[in-house]
């Protein structure tokens, strides 16, 4: 039972003795809880992302009963409660135009209601970096569970893996390679279970920055969907998430620079999604930590890639987590982390990490034989990137990480859509294809379109790689030389915007440097002449509107600008 000299937040609505106590109570008590639940003991919110529009969640309602079992068991009161689902496969324009929807959604979720604690419930790509954003304004002791991976895909006798081999595979049958019946034949195949992603995509990204806060137990990142021992770790979450608030244990003992420091170089080995990058610049805004895009390559420079998933390597999440997980990969860069970092199981790093062993080194490898010497995320500047732009080196082309090309432009993706096949387009393998009108305003919502489809006709030639640029995102799933994220993007009048087809561009990865060579005057006569591409002024109502207006852009974390830092979780005044 509850320790009940420390009067909790719900308290001050389930402990009051007045009408105001009978009206919270009362109508709680519609759903069959006996009087003496509400004797104090810690309430636990469990914040779920469960929806069939969002089919990698779709079993979170059977992972939130395993919660309330722990919670339960600890002596606590469970209550669920549902937050806005964004299925990256099914929301038009784009999932990440709605991430800050959710994180406000969950923001005022969580301090409005009469809750001790919460439990975060989620997967799909933007769910856990939306929830967790929103939790960390309000700072309530917090875990995590997520979905889990699914199972790997199988094809015809083969491993197959989601994202990754769909970028493949069209651009095979774009190539003549295969067929489309047999392209649509490998859609069952691919997602055979449910579950997040099963490579190192965004999904498998944040659920491993989860575990490697602390915020989640061990084997968060990498335990199957279906496998029970998920199901085993979400009723330990809910009776750890008791003890947290029993001992007013809340999220910001856990997000500390030293923590982001080992976030960021354990998803530098694991060959982590580029989107991880904006998520945690906006989780950092409201965590009040400083954290910069340059503290991605500075910390992740001396971290070679040790996972050897895709979309950087060869396997997926299933035998990642039979290899040994991450903790056996944490392990294996230790000499690199910060041990005696906290966690939510209440063990440090170091501890949880100590027992860890690696089953199969060809799946994760350690600091003596890496999978490969070059990971993390590069962060470039220059005159065509002043506030960043960034690439994965891992999951590009080493030919084409110094690079020098001439520009082929498309204002945006209807416009490249439309051309890029044509016969007479004037391109080859040293262009360097640049798109625009993709950020967080332009689009708006910053889409995952800058891992651009190559042209067919350096296809059919054997071309398998471009140097591509652009102000948009990639799915994590996705490889390729690939230049994301140029800040700012064109739609608020980045340098992007004065690129013209045929001007040269150059990429030093290793030096960080991303140029257009063209001389100052020639630019500056352009930004004159410059004019947005679209003809109107942009959303006009509602959420879209207010975010038009507030968005950062893609260096800041794509976070509203009036969300960052935090409001605490006091709220004065009741409700009658
Ligand atoms: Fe949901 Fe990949 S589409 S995790």
């Amino acid at each position: 039972m509850a320790d009940k000299k420390r009067v909790l937040r719900s308290a001050l609505s389930y402990g009051k003795l007045d009408r105001d106590g009978f009206i919270h109570r009362s109508w709680m008590k519609a759903q069959g809880l006996p009087d003496d639940v509400f004797d104090g003991r810690p309430v636990i919110g469990i914040c779920n992302t469960w929806s069939e529009l969002t089919p990698c969640n779709a079993h979170l309602r059977e992972i939130a009963e395993y919660v309330k079992r722990g919670v339960w068991e600890a002596g606590g009161l469970p209550l669920e409660f549902p937050a806005m689902s964004l299925g990256e496969t099914q929301m038009r324009p784009t999932a990440m135009l709605y991430r800050n929807l959710l994180a406000m959604e969950v923001e005022e979720s969580i301090r409005a209601n009469p809750i001790d604690g919460v439990v975060l419930l989620g997967g799909c790509d933007k769910t856990t970096p939306g929830q967790l954003m929103g939790a960390a304004s309000v700072d309530l002791p917090t875990m995590i569970v997520s979905s889990g991976p699914m199972l790997n895909g199988k094809y015809r006798g083969r491993d197959i893996g989601s994202g990754t081999d769909v970028w493949r595979l069209s651009e095979d049958v774009r190539a003549g390679r295969m067929s489309a019946s047999e392209f649509f034949a490998v859609e069952a195949g691919m997602s055979r279970s449910r579950g997040t992603c099963m490579t190192m995509g965004s999904a498998s990204s944040f659920a491993a920055v989860a575990e490697s806060f602390g915020l989640a137990l061990p084997y968060n990142a990498t335990l199957p969907a279906v496998d029970a021992r998920r199901q085993a770790m979400a009723h330990l979450t809910g009776r750890r998430i008791v003890q947290l608030v029993e001992d007013d244990c809340r999220l910001s003992r856990f997000l500390t620079r030293a923590a982001f420091e080992n976030v960021i170089r354990v998803h530098a080995a694991l060959g982590g999604s580029t989107n991880t990058v904006i998520h945690l610049l906006a989780l950092a805004g409201r965590a009040e930590i400083p954290l910069t895009l340059d503290d991605f390559d500075a910390l992740g420079r001396d971290v070679p890639l040790l996972a050897n998933i895709q979309p950087s390597g060869r396997f997926l999440m299933e035998d990642l987590h039979y290899a040994g997980g991450l903790p056996a990969l944490m392990k294996a860069m230790q000499s690199l982390l910060h041990l005696d970092a906290p966690t939510a199981e209440g063990r440090t790093l170091g501890e949880i990490i100590g027992d860890a062993e690696c089953y199969v080194p060809e799946v994760i490898g350690d600091l003596d034989a890496p999978v490969n010497e070059t990971a993390g995320i590069w962060v470039l500047h220059g005159n065509l990137a002043p506030g960043g732009a960034i690439m994965k080196p891992s999951a590009a082309s080493p030919q084409l990480l110094r690079h020098r090309g001439k520009a082929l432009v498309f204002d945006t993706i209807e416009d490249f859509k439309s051309r890029i096949d044509t016969p007479d387009l004037d391109v080859d393998a040293s262009s360097v294809l640049v798109l625009r009108g993709c950020g967080p305003v332009g689009y708006p919502g910053m889409p995952e379109v800058g891992n651009m489809p190559l042209p067919r006709k350096l296809l059919d030639r054997g071309v398998s790689d471009m140097l591509r640029l652009s102000d948009a995102r990639m799915s994590g799933t996705a490889f390729g030389t690939v230049v994301l994220h140029i800040a700012p993007e064109a739609e608020v009048g980045g340098p992007l915007a004065l690129v013209r087809s045929g001007d040269e561009i150059l990429l030093d990865g290793p030096a960080r440097r991303l140029e257009l060579l063209v001389e100052d005057r020639e630019l500056e006569e352009r930004r004159a002449a410059w004019e947005r591409t679209r003809s109107d002024n942009g959303p006009t109502r509602g959420y879209l509107a207010l975010s038009a207006r507030h968005i950062l852009q893609a260096d800041r974390g794509c976070d509203l600008d009036f969300l960052r830092g935090a409001s605490g979780s006091t709220v004065e005044r009741e409700s009658h």
